[in-house]
């Protein structure tokens, strides 16, 4: 029977674990606290080491926290970060996406940088600022960064924060043979920009009892005992993070795949493997790519959504082909698997708008922490609500209590 407003509202027989209020999706309020609380203080996969090769080669990336950098390979061919803002004035110093410099000038004044973050030169500094001021009292403010898993380069708004290997823990310890067997590159870089909440990307990457909007996977084996895909195990690690067992996938039986076997060095034929890091990126291997989803959430409702696809620097043009092509099937602009995910990201995104009607959003399904299992969202919002110091299920306690002693 359907519901009226007061059963509708009533809170759930369930433990507070297992269902959310939607204004952790929505509400602006919390998003500018997860920006202090979490966004400028978690590791953040900005590029791949490929994407850089050679010295001067640069590349600007709109960090969460609200701060826009620029990533350079210097002459020492170390990679480092800048926040893209010349500290003379104020200005955004690179303006193109990427591109190769020998230093990095600002248009306004000719302020001039080394790829090290130096500044080299001032116009007419001398007449204006005497010995007041010269290039050795200023640089770019440089922000953390480590290359690790495979090459990725990470970046940290937080000079405190712990490093990226206590961060990630053994979270990506199942995917390690398999990140480091070989050199990578960056095959493909596209962008969506998605009107949802970055959590709801999250929990579609981490949950797949969702695994019946899939026709590609329904026809390769997902939801079939017998490839073992029930028994894929989810193990959450701390701070979040959750890895999905791999199982065996039947692409033949997807007839527009026309997979080759190709592969990937040291994956098991035909084998899967995700990993989704705490709180915005996902590592999943599979076919003869690895594909990785950064999404960076530029407000409660909007997600600049990235994808890469990598191969193996010692491809041959064949070899390349046939990863596009593999990828394509899949996760391309003309596949079928990613673009379901988003039209269901984007719908909860609608249909949970800031100002909707109130709800209790469901992650209660208990199974030995299967694949079906929604442990790893539960894992997931227990980590944002320790972050946060606020329940996932009841996140304004705080402002009740408060407002009830006012
Ligand atoms: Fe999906």
């Amino acid at each position: 029977m359907s519901r009226n407003t007061s059963q509708w509202r009533a809170k759930p027989d369930l433990p507070p674990t297992h269902y959310a209020d939607p204004g952790i999706y929505s509400d602006p309020a919390l998003f500018a606290e997860e920006k202090e609380k979490i966004f400028k203080k978690v590791w953040w996969l900005a590029a791949h080491e490929s994407e850089l090769p050679n010295t001067g080669d640069f590349r600007t990336y709109q960090h969460p926290g609200d701060a826009r950098l620029v990533m350079v390979r210097g002459d020492d061919r170390k990679i480092r970060t800048f926040y893209n803002v010349c500290p003379h004035r104020g200005n955004l110093l690179v303006y193109t996406p990427t591109g190769n410099a020998k230093r990095m000038t600002c248009i306004f004044h000719q302020w001039s940088f080394s790829l090290a973050g130096d500044c080299v030169s001032i116009p007419r500094g001398k007449e204006g600022y005497q010995d007041r001021l010269c290039e050795s009292d200023v640089a770019l403010k440089e922000v953390r960064t480590e290359i690790g898993y495979g090459g990725f380069v990470w970046v940290n708004l937080d000079d405190n924060a712990p490093s990226l290997a206590s961060e990630i823990g053994a979270a990506l310890d199942c995917m390690l043979p398999e990140l480091e067997a070989e050199p990578m590159e960056t095959l493909w870089y596209y962008q969506a920009r998605l009107k949802t909440n970055y959590k709801l990307i999250h929990d579609t990457n981490s949950e797949f009892y969702h695994d019946y909007l899939h026709i590609y996977n329904r026809l390769t084996g997902m939801l079939n005992p017998a490839t073992g895909y029930f028994s894929r195990k989810c193990v959450g690690f701390p701070g979040g993070h959750v890895s999905v067992g791999s199982m065996n996938v039947d692409y033949a039986a997807y007839k527009s795949s026309g997979r080759a076997t190709l592969g990937w060095p040291k994956l098991p034929d035909n084998g899967w493997k995700l990993v989704d890091l705490f709180p915005c990126i996902t590592f999943n291997l599979r076919t003869s790519v690895l594909r990785i989803d950064s999404y960076i959430p530029l407000a409660a409702d909007d997600v600049l959504y990235e994808f890469r696809v990598l191969g193996l620097k010692s491809d041959t043009p064949e070899m390349r082909r046939q990863r596009e092509k593999d990828s394509a099937v899949i996760w391309g602009p003309f596949g079928r698997n990613l673009h379901e995910d988003l039209l269901a990201s984007s719908g909860q995104g609608i249909a949970m708008a800031q100002g909707s009607e109130p709800m209790h959003v469901l992650q209660a399904r208990e199974e030995k922490a299967t694949i079906h299992d929604e442990i790893g969202m539960r894992h997931y919002l227990a980590e944002w609500s320790r972050r946060m110091g606020r329940s996932s299920a009841d996140p304004y306690a705080t402002e009740r209590v408060a407002a009830r002693a006012a």
